[in-house]
């Protein structure tokens, strides 16, 4: 059985902890909790103990609790620590190795993996120090489940809610399975990119990033360690990605290829074709009709095809949106491209395939071709992943 020290920060996102605990339990998890002093503010040790049926912990320097278990060996018999709700002065606590009470130095202590799942009001979350320490965090290898956009306690409204409690213990599930990507590093590209006119315009497209995002999640739910790149949009990066923010073509192709080496790639990004040299000043209506000069941007995804050696991953995917034609000009591509997989999507219908959770593809290798009619995007995530998985030869 997997053992989870909870960490419960005080927040009124602590609440929903109580039914996590029971959730985890049902979900065969034992669950030890530690109880911040602010969490105490927001519910009872003995709600928490009585659904966890353990001992809760929560004083650094009470004899009774070093005696039952010291803080070194909490933090070590655990398989995973969960931090839920993850305040903002938990956070940054986390970030500089600050250990004042139980939970921060039961979380310096551990050398076990350390999934956070943030919950505070919006601008908390925006904060430039909470958005810092979120990086940091995320350099130093802690998991982040979440927050997610919607009405808070506060009676504002934002980025910042706490993830769901279903969601959170599938996450969890997730972290210990292995699955048959396990050890590979998979590149994602994701969203459109936005290519400056001038300081307030820019050149952009219509692609949400909701494909992108569902391959980063079904590629991480299969074990993959994934970076996604990915261009503005208003997504949240799915558990267990890297998420690596862009706005141009350039910047993407810059990022996808400071992510190498990479076992596998996914260019799923709607990369503007071309680019202009950006007026260093706003444009002005008044003056004379501008001219826009193009020039091309490079193409990622033909970039990556044509790495020699061990530096092209072994198997890379390209997405081919076309209105005509479509399987004929997507099985070009994934010639023209040199791609393994193409992914040809038929956008004829731009209103019920851009910022829809639907979408039709036919999913193109050498030796197999599958049609996926009007699924939700995260099917096609799943049934791409699939392909992915028997073109590479490995285990499902
Ligand atoms: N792509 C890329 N970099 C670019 C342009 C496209 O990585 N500069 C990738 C996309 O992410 C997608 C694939 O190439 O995986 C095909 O993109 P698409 O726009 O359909 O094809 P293009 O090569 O731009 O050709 P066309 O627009 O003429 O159909």
């Amino acid at each position: 059985m997997k053992r989870i020290l909870l960490i419960i920060g005080g927040g009124i996102a602590a609440y929903k902890s109580l039914e996590l605990i029971r959730r985890l339990r049902d979900a065969g998890f034992e669950v030890q909790a530690v109880l911040t002093k602010a969490g105490a503010e927001f519910i009872t040790p003995l709600s928490v103990a009585a659904l966890s049926e353990q001992p809760v912990y929560s004083e650094l320097f009470s004899l009774k609790d070093e005696t039952e278990m010291g803080h070194i060996q909490l933090s070590r018999k655990a398989d995973v620590v969960l931090v839920c709700p993850a305040t903002a002065d938990l956070m940054a606590k986390m970030v500089h190795g600050l250990a004042n009470d139980l939970a921060s130095t039961v979380l310096l202590a551990t050398d076990k993996p350390v999934i956070v799942v943030p919950a505070m009001n919006v601008r908390m979350w925006e904060h430039k120090a909470t958005q810092r320490n979120l990086t940091q965090l995320t350099a130093d290898g802690v998991h982040c489940i979440g927050p997610v956009t919607g009405p808070m306690a506060c009676g504002e409204h934002g980025m910042g809610r706490m993830s769901e409690v279903g969601d959170i213990v599938a996450a969890v599930q997730s972290h210990f399975r292995a699955g048959p990507l396990h050890g590979k590093h998979a590149i994602v590209t994701a969203g459109p990119t936005h290519e400056p006119i001038d300081p307030v315009r820019y050149i952009a497209n219509r692609s949400s990033g909701k494909q992108g995002y569902a391959v980063a999640a079904a590629l991480a739910a299969h074990g993959a360690r994934v970076t996604l790149v990915s261009g503005p949009t208003n997504l949240t990066a799915p558990h267990g990605t890297t998420l690596v923010k862009v706005e141009t073509a350039h910047e993407m192709y810059e990022a996808v290829h400071k992510a190498l080496p990479a076992d596998i790639a996914v260019c799923v990004a709607a990369v503007a074709d071309w680019r202009v040299k950006p007026a260093p000043q706003k444009l002005k209506k008044s003056a004379h009709m501008p001219k826009l000069e193009l020039s091309e941007n490079p193409d990622i995804l033909a970039s990556l095809c044509a790495l020699k050696d061990e530096r092209r991953p072994a198997c890379v995917v390209g997405f081919a949106a076309e209105t005509t034609d479509i399987l004929s000009h997507a099985r070009a591509k994934l010639k023209s491209k040199s791609c393994d997989i193409i992914v040809a999507n038929d956008v004829s219908e731009t209103s019920t395939i851009f910022g829809c959770d639907t979408t039709t593809v036919d999913i193109i290798s050498a030796t197999a071709q599958t049609h996926h009619a009007r699924v939700s995007k995260t099917m096609a995530a799943d049934a791409l992943v699939q392909t992915l998985i028997q073109t590479m030869d490995l285990n499902i």
